[in-house]
């Protein structure tokens, strides 16, 4: 099995079917750690649930984004991590942490990119007036929301849509590719 790091900071609901999708088999890997970085993510609560290990690092106890990373580098080595999920991290990430685990970290982000990069993901494509959006799961490289492109999933955008309703619809497919594409590395 992988052994995983995921990394979050907020409800963790893509943590969640991860962790489902390693209990019912789907996924041949193990989540060592789950490190958040706020004090109130649902994550935490998800992970104790799960019987999985979770460590806060708050960013706010850091003085630069590049000594946060060298804290969750060395948490990832402590507890034997091959393999980082970033399921809903929002800190920028570092040289420190892509040199530590290259192409070795992925992330899930609520757009087609390289549309609507960055914070807000789904208020941009609403914005922008797009038909369609969706989610991508890709590896992680310095410039945000720019590594290679492992899977995709599209998403209509219906005329009474609101940010709420939108990113409903976005996280069911979230959940559908973020485990489908671990079980793929899972598989070499
Ligand atoms: C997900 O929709 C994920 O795509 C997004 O945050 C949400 C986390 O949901 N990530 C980003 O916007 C990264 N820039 P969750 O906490 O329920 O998994």
């Amino acid at each position: 099995p992988i052994k995983l790091g995921v990394m979050a900071s907020g409800n963790g609901s893509n943590f969640e079917v991860v962790a489902q999708a390693i209990a019912n088999g789907q996924i041949n890997a193990k989540i060592q750690v789950l490190i958040y970085n706020n004090p109130k993510a649902k994550a935490a609560v998800r992970a104790e649930n799960h019987g999985v290990k979770s460590v806060l690092l708050n960013h706010r106890d850091f003085k630069t984004r590049a000594d946060l990373d060298r804290q969750i580098v060395q948490t990832l080595r402590q507890h034997d991590v091959d393999f980082v999920i970033m399921a809903g991290w929002m800190r920028l990430v570092t040289q420190e942490l892509i040199d530590a685990f290259p192409d070795r970290i992925i992330n899930i982000h609520p757009s087609l990119l390289p549309s609507f990069k960055g914070v807000r993901a789904v208020e941009q494509a609403l914005a922008a007036g797009v038909k369609i959006t969706g989610c991508t799961v890709h590896l992680v490289c310095l410039a945000v929301d720019s590594g290679p492109i492992l899977m995709q999933a599209a998403v209509p955008i219906l005329p009474d849509d609101t940010v709420e309703t939108l990113h409903a619809r976005i996280q069911v497919q979230e959940h559908r590719i973020l485990p489908l594409a671990i079980a793929n590395i899972g598989n070499g």
